[in-house]
């Protein structure tokens, strides 16, 4: 089992040419130390398990000559206390509005909603995450997820991009929303299969963390994860050009994942994002004038001469700015008028 350095011991940093920080130090006191209040967008992290963590790779059948060594776990009758410590931190670092993930298998669960409701974080969300590899069990039932809590500071607009990886009007194959599916609370996303190359004991997927990043931060933003392990999350943040921030106490696990970020180019996750179709809305909100319902109207009448009411609806977005949905609502409440060409055009005060 790793050991953290004593404390006070001389704590080593890493600054990267882009300003991105990584400390071989304890995160509560790391953090006191080096981030000031209210200064970090978002959090994504993942902390140890309170499970003996450190022999976390022999229930999987890991090869040990490929997993690195040196995780620090936190013992199970301290696991409450130091939730409570760390979570603490978090909340004072981040910015009103700041969003932070964190991942947490069940065994410990409640100490962790405990610790993020008692550092006056709000709750948004309670995703599942469901992965390939769960550990096989004859006798009950395979367990195959952990628990990812998105909680927020209050007090500031929080960030999230609903369109940033589906556009709302996208559709699927069978007809259904893209988007709706994206946002569902149940992540089916895979572990990383990585052989032959040494890796933490439970490193998450880049999918997973770069799906949390794009919703919740934008480019340029400071993003922090406690415990970098190794390094997922800085490698996922960098790669999407987000400033970044991070702490492992353990010295091992430290020095042999530093050297990977070195030749990281920021921004270099990019290129592989998909990216969304999403509609014009110019004048998204905006109140629509009893002129602007008459001319919507006739322009909508002159269009389904020739097209269809989709297409009409595509080309009603582009030309007035407004959304899909916004148009659609508009159209139904203008009733006969917008399905009759030949009823009369209602009167508008
Ligand atoms: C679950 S792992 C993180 C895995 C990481 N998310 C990844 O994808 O590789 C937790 C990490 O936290 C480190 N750790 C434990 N206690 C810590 C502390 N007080 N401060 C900073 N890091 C700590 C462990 O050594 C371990 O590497």
């Amino acid at each position: 089992m790793g050991r953290p350095p004593p404390r006070g011991a001389m704590a080593r940093s890493t600054v990267d040419p882009n300003g991105n920080r990584f400390y071989n130090e304890d995160c509560v006191e790391g953090a006191r130390r080096h981030l000031p209040d209210g200064s970090v967008d978002l959090i994504a992290t993942d902390p140890p398990y309170g499970i003996e963590g450190d022999r976390l790779h022999r229930h999987y059948n890991r090869k040990e000559s490929f997993v690195v060594e040196g995780y620090v776990e936190v013992p199970l009758k301290d696991y409450g206390d130091f939730s409570r410590r760390w979570i603490a931190e978090a909340a004072r670092v981040l910015r009103p509005g700041g969003a932070i993930y964190v991942v947490s298998g069940y065994t410990n669960l409640p100490a962790i909603l405990g610790a993020l409701r008692g550092a006056g974080l709000e709750e948004i969300n309670h995703i599942v995450w469901k992965y390939s590899f769960g550990v096989f069990t004859r006798n009950k039932f395979v367990s195959s997820h952990y628990h990812i809590l998105y909680y927020a500071k209050p007090g500031g607009e929080r960030t999230f991009h609903t369109e940033s990886r589906f556009g709302l009007a996208e559709k699927g194959s069978d007809g259904g929303s893209l988007n709706y599916d994206d946002r569902e609370d149940v992540w089916v996303i895979g572990r990383e299969y990585k052989p032959g190359r040494v890796k933490n004991k439970n490193e998450l997927p880049t999918e997973l963390l770069v799906k949390m990043i794009q919703y919740s931060s934008s480019e340029g933003d400071l993003v922090a994860d406690l415990f970098l392990g190794g390094f997922s999350t800085a490698k996922a943040a960098i790669g999407l050009n987000r400033r970044f921030v991070g702490f492992e106490v353990s010295q091992p696990i430290f020095e042999r994942k530093i050297r990977e970020m070195r030749h990281l180019i920021p921004g270099n996750l990019l290129p592989q994002l998909r990216i969304p179709r999403v509609e014009p809305r110019a004048r998204q909100g905006e109140r629509w004038t009893a002129a602007e319902a008459v001319a919507l109207l006739e322009r909508f009448r002159e269009l389904r001469e020739t097209r269809s009411k989709r297409e009409a609806i595509a080309v009603l977005s582009k030309e007035l700015g407004r959304g899909r949905w916004a148009l659609e609502k508009r159209l139904v409440a203008l009733g006969d008028s917008a399905r009759s060409p030949r009823a009369p055009l209602p009167r508008f005060r």
